[in-house]
């Protein structure tokens, strides 16, 4: 089994052309279309170049998101069929809080109809205006909560994790120089939280050792600091550092995750990710009065604080998915079919951020498409050009997602221009993978002959949901 120091360059394994089996069988199935290039070709010009808004029908495989896309078990299924008949809303609750409790280790569990729901209650509680809040790197919808709240957001993720080439196996974690230079500057009533994203989705799903998760929850510590998780991947961060940190090996995943927990406040969680459910989310947190304050929040505009506005049957659903996201034969198959389609684009000379991470591969299209520059929207074109090819859909996760900085009214210009592969959990199989990489070389071998985009229609805030583009060539 590999083992990484984290300072080191990353040698990652030799790839074996085989990915590590499956350790489930496929009962239900969900026909796919086939669709014809010029279908394609109508379908995303009346999208307006823009990937979120093609219909599903038109899409063969759907590499958008791997939010609320898994498979559920046999398991998960019955626990929701049997949930309305045999179970009373408090006990489709109490099954929910116990699980989570027992497997995260806080006392206090809010269920939320999903995570950025989580992250709403959590930021209007918790931050002051004008207060900072620290983040690694950021999340679309967790930074335009912290702002919505007054918040200022600050990045303190490692250099490392802007540069799509560096193979630093920890690429997530936060820079503990940067985080203590902020409290120094602001002082430490000034920072509302330290906001530690586990397996960082922006950065490429790059995880987060324990070693930084220490060393961050201590400088939180010193200076009385909140330390929140936004543990929406943070099975599969744990299953990371079970693989590439030192003396990590021979511990179980729950093991390492529990340990994880223990270093935070409180956890945000979006159940569409890690928890193998279709909706649903939560926030869970160790203090009784920050609780009620959240409590008394979330009435407000989530539901009753024992259902979040969910059914019964989401809160059996998520209990069930939380027990069976830890099982390391699952977690390798999954990581691992990443990294075998990571490997046959980087095979094929397409420039992908190194090392995959945990959901997804995600293609540098700076260097796919070098001759344009960020303006012309280098990623959002790229993610057009692979849908005409396969009809595969992608996600732009560039200067289109960055927005605008809200003071000064400019593009952002982030310095990772990306298209994000985002596989679904336990719903493709190796053929479509496959079918996947051939479209992408496909694209690759005719980059020079690709041109820009124009944005026609801009909305005010999460623009890239549903900005309109044409093509300028
Ligand atoms: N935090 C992270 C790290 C996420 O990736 C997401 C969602 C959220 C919070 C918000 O959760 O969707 O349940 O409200 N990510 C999805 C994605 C949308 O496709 O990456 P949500």
């Amino acid at each position: 089994m590999a083992c990484f120091e984290p300072e080191q360059p990353l040698a990652l394994p030799a790839w074996s052309p085989e990915v590590a089996p499956e350790p489930y069988r496929i009962k239900a199935i969900e026909p796919l279309v086939l669709t014809t290039r010029a279908r394609r070709e109508a379908a995303l010009q009346e999208a307006g170049w823009n990937t979120f808004l093609l219909r599903s029908q038109d899409v063969y495989i759907d590499f958008l998101t791997d939010s609320g896309t898994s498979a559920m078990s046999s398991t998960q299924w019955a626990e929701m069929l049997r949930a309305a008949e045999t179970l009373t809303y408090s006990e489709a609750y109490d099954r929910f809080v116990e699980t989570i409790r027992g497997l995260y280790g806080f006392p206090y569990v809010l269920p939320t109809h999903q995570g950025r729901a989580a992250e709403h209650v959590l930021s209007q509680v918790m931050i002051r205006p004008g207060q900072y809040v620290a983040n690694n790197m950021y999340f679309t919808t967790t930074r335009e909560h912290q702002e919505r709240a007054g918040g200022i957001f600050v990045d303190v993720i490692i250099d490392e994790a802007h540069d799509p080439a560096a193979k630093h196996p920890f690429k997530g974690n936060m820079d503990p120089e940067k985080l203590r230079d902020l409290i120094r500057r602001e002082g430490p009533e000034q920072v509302a939280y330290v906001c530690l994203e586990l397996n960082v989705n922006m950065a490429g799903g790059q995880p987060v050792s324990l070693e930084n998760v220490r060393t961050i929850a201590e400088i939180c510590r010193s200076h009385g600091i909140p330390l929140i998780f936004d543990a929406t991947r943070a099975a599969e961060n744990a299953y990371f550092i079970k693989m590439r940190e030192p003396d990590m090996q021979a511990r179980s995943i729950p093991d390492i995750f529990r340990e994880l927990m223990s270093y935070a406040d409180g956890v945000t969680v979006s159940a569409k990710k890690d928890l193998l459910v279709n909706i649903g989310g939560f926030l869970a947190v160790r203090d009784a009065a920050l609780y009620r304050r959240l409590e008394q929040f979330a009435l407000r505009f989530e539901g009753h604080p024992a259902d979040g506005g969910l059914a019964r049957r989401d809160l059996v659903a998520m209990a069930q998915g939380a027990r069976e996201m830890l099982d390391e034969d699952y977690l390798r198959s999954r990581i691992e079919q990443v990294a075998y389609l990571a490997a046959r684009l980087r095979d094929g000379g397409v420039p992908i951020v190194e090392p995959p991470g945990g959901h997804a591969v995600f293609i540098d299209a700076r260097r796919f498409l070098p001759h344009l520059s960020q303006d012309q929207f280098p990623a959002q074109r790229l993610a057009g050009e692979i849908y005409l090819a396969s009809g595969v859909r992608t996600m732009e996760r560039g200067i289109v997602s960055a927005g605008r900085d809200p003071k000064t009214g400019r593009h952002k210009y982030p310095r990772l221009e990306l298209v994000r592969l985002t596989i679904p959990r336990r719903v493709y199989t190796q053929g479509h993978l496959d079918l996947a990489a051939e479209g992408i070389l496909e694209v690759f071998a005719r980059r020079e002959r690709i041109g820009g985009l124009r944005m026609v229609f801009e909305p005010p805030t999460l623009r890239f949901f549903t900005a309109r583009f044409e093509p300028t060539v």
